[in-house]
């Protein structure tokens, strides 16, 4: 990787050419430049990526750091456009990381359909701001008709209650956020405010603040309960609302890494019982970020309907598996939610970053509502009068695009494919002496370790010392897998540290898969798993022993 510095005469910014610069490529070369890879890019991209991105030798960020440290910003132009599109490609794109690999089975970022490139294009290029009708027009009631799809998809209220809704001013069926972290926040910011509603001379707790609301309904704190396997969105929603991320109580889960109920009722009447705790929500997860379980949600629904408690999931993973008919019963219970998150960025296959949150009730979003002089008028279609994000883009069209193209059918057979594969990269590691899985796939995630035969003698043996000196050493082991076959650079899984039941102290690092790529298959399973078992044999197994 090199700086290049510009060789040619200084360049200056003059109006002529910032005129230039604005309006069109500067010259036939920048011109040809954007031509050759915009071409490759919108209609070549899988060549594209694998032929540029991610494929060089594994450069340390120490190493890479060294080539980025001015902080400078130059007085004149430094670069034409060709040359900062080729810097793009040839030194930076060359040190990304190919999302796009079939290989690439590690994390919730993932190939995505290469239409959501030109789509992503056209957005940028209209430049349209959702903030405010003003500037989007009939974006926005585009957008407010997306929402409404993903609602039915999510509540199946009946036929009249989309027909009042869906371009009603006054309602809202959910909103486009950022992401899974800030559709969370967005759930339990509205939760929040419910708990703490306006009454007698208080103004509510979106006016007054937390000490007034404690006083005003004579509390001391208030918590949000989740399980163990709760992502970290839900504690910096705690920090941000002013809960405390400390009062996002994990609650123990089942051998199946679901919520313990009897732990949750438990909980929730301990609470009751002291007096001085509000409960804002309780969050049920469909497809946890480790394990990408599902909490039973019917059951939930029906513990929160029960005590009167706010009833958030968190489907930022899991959400899009409803548009497959054969496993969306999976998410049995999620239309009994008061509130969902799902990212579009992770199942919906959108690129980077797009997030959503729904609400049961139409009007329970008016808990967040803020108006504008300028702006976010009452009784206006603008849409940034219930988000915390003020400008941003219109990602609705991208999916609205997407959902048109693929179809609920076409959707199915991505989250079909993840769902099953998952299930026979499962069985053979069942097959295989030298891994043992560690959680079984509900959905496309699953989680397993390298686990050599001796060990897995030494685990059964009922010694509880011994089980865990040999889970410290399985767990060195496992991690030092995973890094050298990511710093490899042909395939890669991530891992994660997961507790062995509720006990904080029997610590596992495992392997974790998400199965969301259409062109993974087997032969490619088998071969990461293969290239796994040569790692810990010639090189870890090696290293212990020498
Ligand atoms: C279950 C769950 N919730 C929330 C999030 C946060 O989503 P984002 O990274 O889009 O903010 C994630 C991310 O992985 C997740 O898995």
């Amino acid at each position: 990787m090199e700086t290049k510095k510009n060789k040619e005469p200084e360049l200056i910014a003059d109006r002529q050419a910032l005129l230039r610069t604005f309006i069109t490529p500067e010259r036939e070369e920048a011109r040809a430049t954007l031509l050759k890879y915009m071409e490759q890019v919108l209609f070549g991209l899988h060549d594209f990526l694998i032929q540029h991105v991610g494929i060089t030798q594994e450069k340390s960020l120490m190493e890479l750091s060294v080539y980025f440290q001015d902080s400078n910003i130059s007085k004149n132009p430094e670069k034409k456009l060709a040359d900062v599109i080729k810097d793009l490609i040839d030194d930076i794109a060359p040190h990304a990381v190919n999302v796009a690999s079939p290989y690439f089975i590690g994390h919730m970022t993932s190939a995505i359909p290469f239409f959501m490139v030109h789509l992503k294009t056209i957005v940028a290029a209209l430049n349209q701001n959702v903030v405010k009708l003003e500037t989007s027009k009939v974006v926005s009631v585009v957008e407010k008709q997306v929402l409404a799809k993903i609602h039915k998809l999510v509540y199946r209220k009946p036929e009249e209650f989309y027909e009042e809704h869906i371009q009603n001013t006054y309602t809202t069926l959910g909103a486009f956020v950022e992401g899974g972290t800030s559709a969370n926040l967005t759930a339990l910011w509205v939760a929040r405010n419910i708990v703490f509603a306006p009454k007698g001379d208080f103004l509510g707790i979106e006016s007054e603040g937390l000490q007034a609301a404690y006083k005003a309904y004579g509390v001391e704190r208030c918590v949000v309960l989740v399980s163990r396997r709760g992502h970290y969105s839900l504690r910096k929603a705690g920090g941000l609302l002013g809960i405390g991320n400390q009062n996002i109580i994990p609650i123990n889960v089942d051998a199946k890494h679901r919520i313990d109920l009897e732990c949750l009722s438990q909980t929730i009447k301990d609470i009751k019982k002291e007096g001085k705790t509000k409960i804002i929500a309780v969050i049920g997860i469909a497809g946890t970020t480790e394990t990408g379980t599902v909490d039973p949600l019917e059951k939930m629904a029906e513990i929160c309907s029960e005590n009167g408690i706010h009833f958030h999931v968190d489907a930022a993973f899991g959400g899009p598996v409803l548009m497959s008919d054969k496993y969306k019963n999976l998410l049995a219970g999620i239309e009994l939610a008061d509130s969902v998150a799902i990212d579009g960025h992770k199942q919906f296959y959108m690129p980077m970053s797009c997030g959503m949150v729904y609400f049961k009730s139409p009007t329970i979003m008016d808990a967040i509502e803020y108006h504008a002089n300028y702006v976010i008028r009452p009784g206006s279609v603008d849409l940034g009068s219930k988000t915390f994000s003020g400008s941003r883009e219109a990602n609705s069209l991208i999916l609205d695009s997407a959902l048109k193209i693929m179809g609920s059918n076409g959707y199915a057979l991505l989250i079909n494919h993840g769902i099953e594969l998952a299930r026979r990269f499962a069985d053979e590691i069942n097959k295989r002496t030298m891994f043992q899985l560690v959680t079984t796939p509900m959905l496309n995630i699953l989680t397993y370790r390298v686990c050599p035969p001796e060990y897995m003698k030494d685990l059964s043996s009922g010694e509880p010392e011994n089980k865990r000196s040999t889970n410290k050493k399985l767990n060195e082991i496992n991690r030092d897998v995973q890094r050298i076959q990511r710093e490899a650079g042909k395939s890669f899984v991530s891992r994660t540290l997961l507790f062995e039941g509720n006990n904080s102290e029997d610590r596992v690092v495992v392997l974790r898969c998400v199965i969301m790529n259409p062109l993974t298959d087997m032969k490619i399973i088998k071969e990461i798993l293969d290239e796994q078992e040569a790692i810990y044999k010639d090189i870890v197994f090696e290293q212990e022993n020498s």
